[in-house]
């Protein structure tokens, strides 16, 4: 694979998780046969029902048709084909991706294998959704934010989507002002219901008195800071996705959660 695709695969495999809402599921976890082809999972909210959609380079039934701008401004803009994506499309994780970055994911997602394959429902949206980035991580960062430690760590935060998941919601929305890195959103998945926890590094309540070792291992094996299994949604990303982080990734990323104010 050439450069620019082996970073795109890094960032789709051990970052977004594109699979985690694209690739279908099949009893001993994604479909690798079908990769990209659509998610099983239907996402469902206040005004939208979507899935995942056919991102393989398919003409007729994925985005092989698109040119790798508009793919870009689906990636990064929630743009798709017909308006706004529904905002399960995590698009405003992704604004951070530099230039180069953006045109990686997009490199490694045209050598795909194009797959013929209907998203399994037509999706529905209704709404008008505003942004919600994270503080900081409004606008696509340069080359150089990324040889800033505690701003490579922001910037894997995003991408991963820790801080949508791990901060409070107010209106279906994560509320960033009040609750970044606080937890208790709830996730509901066939294994059962989890909160998301508070990640800020509050002593008792977030991570604070956890080593930074205890930390990683949370990240990349999905286990809690007495070794116990976590719950999915968080255990398959770690799993899957998180072990694949980059030890220079990871550490910004560490270093970045050690910033974020602490809260109850
Ligand atoms: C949390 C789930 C989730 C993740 C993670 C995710 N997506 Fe999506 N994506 C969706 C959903 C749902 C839609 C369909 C939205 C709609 O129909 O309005 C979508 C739509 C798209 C589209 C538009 C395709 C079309 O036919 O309209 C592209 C391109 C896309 N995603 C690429 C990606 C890439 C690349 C990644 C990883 C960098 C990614 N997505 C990560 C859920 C996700
Ligand atoms: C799709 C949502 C989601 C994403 C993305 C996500 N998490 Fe989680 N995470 C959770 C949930 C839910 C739990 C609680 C699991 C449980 O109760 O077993 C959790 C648990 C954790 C824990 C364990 C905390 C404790 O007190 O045991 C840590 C640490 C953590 N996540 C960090 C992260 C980081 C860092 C990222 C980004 C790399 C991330 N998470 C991405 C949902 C998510």
């Amino acid at each position: 694979m050439a450069a620019d695709q082996l970073r795109g695969q890094y960032l789709v495999e051990a970052l977004a998780a594109c699979d985690n809402c694209h690739t279908p599921r099949g009893p001993n976890g994604y479909d690798l046969s079908a990769r990209f082809s659509g998610g099983s999972q239907t996402f469902t909210g206040k005004d939208y029902i979507a899935r995942g959609s056919n991102i393989t380079p398919d003409k007729e039934t994925g985005v092989g048709g698109w040119s790798d701008d508009a793919v870009s401004a689906a990636i990064v803009a929630g743009v798709g084909d017909d308006g706004q994506l529904a905002p399960a499309m995590p698009s405003d994780s992704y604004r951070v991706l530099t230039d180069a970055d953006r045109n990686a994911i997009t490199a490694f997602l045209r050598a795909q294998s194009p797959v013929k394959a209907q998203p399994m429902a037509p999706p529905q949206r209704q709404g008008k959704w505003s942004p919600h980035p994270a503080p900081g991580a409004e606008a696509a960062f340069d080359e150089a934010a990324l040889s800033e430690k505690v701003k490579r760590g922001l910037y894997v935060a995003s991408i991963a989507r820790c801080l949508a998941c791990h901060s409070t919601e107010v209106d279906d929305a994560p509320d960033y002002v009040n609750g970044l890195g606080a937890g208790g959103k709830i996730f509901r998945t066939p294994a059962g219901v989890a909160v998301a926890s508070n990640i800020t590094p509050h002593p008792e309540k977030g991570v604070g008195a956890w080593s930074d070792d205890e930390i990683k291992r949370a990240i990349t094996h999905g286990v809690s800071r007495k070794g116990e299994a976590l719950k999915p949604p968080m255990s398959n990303l770690a799993k899957a996705h998180f072990a694949k982080m980059s030890p220079e990734d990871l550490d910004a990323l560490v270093a970045y959660l050690r910033t974020v104010p602490a809260k109850e």
